[in-house]
């Protein structure tokens, strides 16, 4: 009988690549699978890693079209934000990493997958959550849940399965990377009250060193997708690629956030998400300026769910699909041109322009062209103001009678 496979997620690091010889140990064939989001890596190295860590094939998948137009298109409709300042950058790509790990499995008739996520985290919960619900008939093994070595453990473990250990030291950090941002923890960072030391890094200048001129970008978008930048039409992936690069340039995108994860611990955690702090500050910016007071209000109930249910691991779920839908429905007239002024670690909207604009300058004007009817306000304040005067004449001592008590009200106000 040959051996069960398992189709395992893998990132070229020391975790992922010991799980190749633990997972053989227990009597499977491993497929390895990298999923380029936007991370930094060398394709053709981290293959090279995975066979020669003992992967009987090593699957290489370019995402980054599918991650920009299938994920990050409805989170910025939907100004996906975790707890009012995380963009969600890790939480968006695990359940297209998941995705490809079903699709690699099916093709390969494997009956399991793995992923290298340790039993702290919320991404073992993404994995799991994503994989068993487009594929339920899949076992998915975590090992660095089960085994319980320590990283210098790890090491000798490597050396003894003549697994390739890269030679500088191992930073003290533990990041993760994709188009939409950087996430930074542990190390100095696990002492909350430390300010985060610049060495953590990497996508970001300090304010101190960044460009002493401001600058201005503009965004423009069709229907709540960033069409072009600065006047120039691209795709999204181009868009967000280059943004991280301007924005990050000035400062911009440094988050530091004390986060309350799904399993229940409090963290400290470090982003750093240029082209996203940039992206959604103007497509809020812009449904300011064309959607309706109480459907931006309705909104953001949705999508404080949405943020919470990418959070939580819950992208394939039929919640999300029905937010989706409503958000699809809000974004018709969300198109037209935001500015933003990058300058020393902030991103300001400092214009923005749209055909559909609610905004009349005739009515809003205190100058010469006033179109408002002021006089009509006083009799809409009348109405607008009959339960709170009748309010107050019930709860007067003298038992009045109402309508008289609004009476006097009314001729007192003239
Ligand atoms: N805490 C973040 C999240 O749950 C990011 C986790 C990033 N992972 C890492 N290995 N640094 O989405």
């Amino acid at each position: 009988m040959s051996s069960p496979k398992v189709v395992l997620a893998y990132s070229g690091g020391l975790d992922t690549s010991v799980a190749i010889p633990w997972l053989k140990e227990r009597g499977f064939e491993v497929v390895a699978l990298t999923v380029h989001v936007g991370q930094p890596i060398d394709l053709q190295a981290v293959r090279k890693k995975a066979l020669a860590s003992g992967a009987r094939r090593a699957y290489i998948v370019d995402a980054r079209e599918e991650f920009a137009k299938d994920y990050l298109r409805p989170a910025i409709a939907a100004n996906a934000i975790y707890e009012g300042i995380y963009p969600l950058s890790t939480a968006l790509a695990r359940p297209l990493i998941g995705k490809h790990l079903v699709a690699v499995a099916r093709k390969e008739g494997a009956t399991h997958i793995a992923h290298g996520c340790t039993g702290k985290g919320n991404d073992q919960v993404r994995f799991d959550l994503s994989t068993t619900a487009l594929a339920p008939e899949l076992k998915v093994i975590a090992p660095a849940r089960e085994w319980g070595m320590t990283r210098d453990e790890e090491i000798t473990y490597a050396a003894a399965h003549n697994v390739p250990v890269a030679a500088k030291k191992s930073s003290p950090y533990s990041t993760d990377e994709n188009l939409w941002g950087r996430s930074i923890e542990c190390g100095v960072l696990e002492d909350p009250a430390i300010e985060p030391p610049e060495e953590i890094y990497d996508w970001t200048q300090s304010p101190l060193a960044s460009p002493d001129q401001p600058e201005y970008v503009r965004i423009g978008f069709e229907r709540g997708v960033p069409t072009h930048l600065n006047g120039g039409r691209t795709g999204l992936r181009s868009i967000v690629e280059q943004l991280n690069r301007t924005a990050g340039k000035h400062g911009v995108g440094r988050i530091d956030h004390l986060e309350s994860r799904l399993v229940g611990i409090k963290s400290r955690e470090v982003y750093e998400c240029p082209a996203a702090t940039v992206i959604l500050g103007a497509h809020q910016a812009l449904e300011a300026l064309v959607l309706p007071r109480d459907l931006l209000d309705f909104k953001r109930t949705a999508e404080l769910r949405y943020s919470q249910l990418i959070y939580d691991g819950l992208w394939y779920s039929p919640l999300r699909a029905a937010i989706d839908a409503f958000v699809a429905s809000t974004q018709e007239r969300v198109t037209g041109e935001v500015a933003v002024k990058l300058y020393k670690g902030s991103a300001r909207v400092s214009g923005r322009t749209s055909e559909f604009a609610l905004y009349s300058h005739g009515l809003a004007t205190y100058s010469a062209g006033d179109e408002f009817n002021a006089s009509s306000a006083e009799g809409f304040i009348y109405v607008w103001g009959l339960p709170s005067r009748t309010w107050a004449a019930v709860g007067e001592k003298k038992a009045r009678p109402v309508a008289a008590t609004v009476a006097r009200f009314r001729r007192a106000s003239r």
